[in-house]
């Protein structure tokens, strides 16, 4: 039977993490994957995270199956946190998924349950994972222009041309905020336009909502994602607690389903089942840790302090490398890194560019010249502006 099985292509960005790995140089620097790290370049346990494991650990007497659509108290407070007064909860069903890829990879088996011949749009470029997902499933999938390689902003005139091509039923997957790769995002008066778009041509919108929090703060990360909520009659949310609470390996997510109110139960018992088909029972324990946080008004606090920390200090790197590279290539090229929003901005290096970076300097990011600004730090900012000089 294995010998039936043909070599699978590589995921770039996990690849990258092995390459790091495997470079002896001391002096390198990670601008892969996108993971937190602070100046020391330790992703920490995040304060409020710390205290509800310590709390936990004395509450918890039993580890007992939860319920196949996750506890019930981390669906309503996690839906809470993203959607906010934006739907009616009679419209909102819900199941507790690892991680946001969990929750992608979910919301892609309702759709090919419902209409397996729906188009999947994507925008171009998008996180590599969501046409291999869709691929995968065997799912159809377009296209549609999102990414200005000139000024490294969007490209709103391509983007609002290709999205006028979408059907009635199609599913638009969109960046709730903080666009992976390439951190150029859309401004409010664009997101109403492509709303107003999608809606007129009777599309299901399904947002990755990664990154809520490390963009411009927790409300306003959320504002797009609010506004497709109470848009369109069906809405589909994948959002991830990977990174706004630091607990990338419990595999805590959650996909959000909004539909009719009477249609509610069906759409539940849906999810519940690709619950059951898949892995059962959804990952408990950091589900629990986020419930705990949310619930509990000191430790909510402490943790939006920390997770405030945390944008800042991307804010503040970001404008540092941007004032750097201004200052040694004696122009605004790269100005764009300061506008750009969340954990990356693809600098638009070549791929070559980025090999010699790699090579040369020890400076690791993914082939598409996209960077995590959370890799830098003080020290190593001026080291990446030098080289980027020097390659481009
Ligand atoms: C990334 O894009 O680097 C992150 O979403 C991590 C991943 O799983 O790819």
């Amino acid at each position: 039977m294995f010998d039936h099985l043909k070599p699978q292509p590589q995921d770039k960005i996990l690849q990258l993490i092995q390459m790091f790995r495997e470079d002896p140089r001391t002096t390198k620097i990670d601008l892969g994957v996108g993971v937190y790290k602070d100046a020391t370049g330790l992703t920490p346990v995040m304060r409020a995270v710390k205290a509800a494991e310590k709390k936990l650990w004395e509450v918890e007497t039993t580890k007992t199956y939860t319920g196949l659509a996750g506890e019930p108290a981390y669906n309503a407070a996690l839906a809470g946190m993203i959607l906010g007064d934006a739907v009616g909860m009679e419209r909102v069903a819900s199941v507790a998924t690892p991680g946001g890829t969990g929750a992608i990879r979910q919301a892609l088996e309702l759709i090919k349950l419902a209409t397996p011949e729906a188009t999947v749009w994507l925008s171009n470029p998008t996180w590599p994972n969501h046409p291999s997902i869709i691929k995968y499933l065997g799912m159809k999938m377009a296209e549609y222009r999102y990414f200005d390689a000139e000024t490294r902003g969007v490209d709103f005139g391509g983007l609002i041309e290709d999205l006028g091509a979408v059907k009635a039923g199609d599913v638009v997957l969109l960046h709730g905020c903080c666009h992976n790769p390439t951190g150029a995002n859309l401004d409010a008066g664009q997101w109403a336009q492509v709303v107003t778009l999608l809606v007129a041509r009777g599309a299901v919108p399904l947002v990755d909502l990664a990154y809520q929090g490390f963009g411009d703060g927790l409300e306003a990360d959320a504002a797009a994602t609010r506004l497709v909520a109470s848009s369109f009659p069906e809405v589909l949310i994948a959002a991830s607690c990977s990174k706004n609470f630091g607990i990338y390996r419990e595999r805590t997510g959650i996909l959000v389903g909004i539909g009719a109110a009477d249609g509610k139960g069906v759409l539940q018992g849906n999810l519940n089942f690709l619950n059951r088909q898949n892995y059962s029972f959804p990952p408990d324990h950091g589900a629990r840790l986020v419930t705990m946080i949310l619930e509990d008004a000191a430790l909510k606090a402490d943790w939006q302090a920390e997770l405030e920390e945390v944008r800042l200090n991307m804010l503040g790197l970001r404008k540092a490398l941007a004032d750097e590279l201004r200052r040694v290539t004696n122009s605004d090229r790269f100005d764009f890194v300061a506008t750009h929003r969340g954990m990356f901005s693809r600098l638009g290096l070549t791929e070559a560019q980025v090999v010699r970076l790699r090579e040369e300097h020890g400076i690791y990011m993914v082939g598409d010249s996209r960077i995590n600004i959370a890799g830098l730090n003080a020290r190593t900012v001026p080291i990446l502006a030098a080289a980027i000089a020097q390659v481009s």
